[in-house]
């Protein structure tokens, strides 16, 4: 198995909670929180290591929330090299009103990260041998330049590694500029990058295939929630339709289906493959409830379960 390393530029530690019936101005009485590690590259690390694969995770991280963050992930065992900051680590809030089983996810904007901490960041990918896949995930903390990415996507061509984006707003239009090798974004960030309003799943084969014409992705995987996902390259249109299943909660399905996708390749399965199998991470996910990641037993069960069509067909 090749070595893929994962970056967050923005790691947070997620309280989770319950209520019982959300109303303003009244104290809202919570459950006993639970807290996880978080953030887009440290979910894909720890999805990798459900999935009995390997990595390694760079992140920024300070202050009391930092240290914890580091203890959540060392009692998972995650491979990580930590690039000690002065502002705190942020806290996110994660909160299920029991009454109506909707959730809320209040997110914090993060530290701000310094020049040196965000050049320690780059200079760890840079300084790690023999590196085949750079997963980079997640928001931009504030201090952070918004081509964090695209120097990001630099060092992975400069080391031949390939570059896993999953990002959104201006960074992610950073990141392209200068080509990444795989791009999964939702409907929403393809049609924010696109231009289009509104997406349907046929523009978005046709948006995808554009963007890998003009050089910025070898590969899009477009996930579409319930309905699976599409993957276009150059010379492939398939869309992955995934089982139904009763669906729990969606927390970490993306994370989960880039883990899947890269693990899969890693292991050296063929693209349409890894893709398939990353649906059926993200799938998986959405049985368990809260911010439970994907157990490997669904994921196997799903991924026999998976179908997928060719586009020309499909079409
Ligand atoms: N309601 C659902 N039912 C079944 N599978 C789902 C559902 N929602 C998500 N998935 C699975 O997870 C994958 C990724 O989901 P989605 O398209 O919601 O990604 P995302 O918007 O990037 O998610 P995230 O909020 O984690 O960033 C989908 O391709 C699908 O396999
Ligand atoms: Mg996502």
């Amino acid at each position: 198995m090749s070595s893929i390393i994962t970056i967050t530029p923005n790691p947070c530690v997620d309280k989770n909670t319950t209520i019982k019936g959300l109303q303003p101005d009244k104290k809202l009485r919570c459950s006993k929180p639970v807290f996880e590690p978080g953030g887009g590259g440290i979910n894909v690390s720890r999805a990798i290591q459900k999935l009995q694969g390997s990595s390694t995770a760079i992140y920024p991280a300070g202050g009391h929330t930092g240290v914890f963050l580091n203890k959540l992930l060392e009692k998972e065992n995650i491979k990580s090299i930590v690039i000690n900051t002065k502002d705190y680590t942020r806290e996110n809030i994660m909160v299920v009103d029991e009454l109506t089983n909707k959730q809320y996810r209040f997110c914090m904007p993060g530290p701000l990260l310094t020049e040196d901490e965000w050049q320690d960041c780059l200079h760890a990918i840079e300084s790690i041998n023999d590196v085949e896949y750079i997963v980079a995930s997640g928001s931009l903390p504030p201090g952070a330049p918004v081509d964090f990415f695209g120097r990001i996507a630099i060092i992975a061509k400069n080391k031949k590694a390939k570059l896993v984006l999953d990002t959104s707003g201006e960074a992610l239009k950073y990141a392209l500029r200068e080509g990444v090798y795989l791009w999964k974004p939702n409907l929403s960030e393809l049609s924010f990058y696109s231009g289009f309003n509104e997406i349907t799943t046929d523009i978005a084969f046709e948006a995808a295939k554009k963007i890998i014409a003009g050089g910025m992705a070898e590969i899009i995987v477009t996930s579409l929630g319930a309905a699976g996902a599409i993957l276009v390259t150059k010379n492939i249109a398939e869309r992955f339709v995934t089982p139904v299943v009763q669906r729990k909660s969606t927390v970490g399905a993306g994370d989960s289906m880039v883990a899947g996708i890269v693990v899969s390749l890693s292991k050296g399965k063929n693209l349409s493959e890894a893709v398939s199998y990353g649906v059926a991470c993200g799938t998986a996910v959405t049985m368990n409830p809260g911010t439970e990641l994907c157990k490997l037993a669904d994921v196997e069960k799903l991924y026999e379960q998976m179908g997928s069509i060719n586009y020309g067909d499909y079409k």
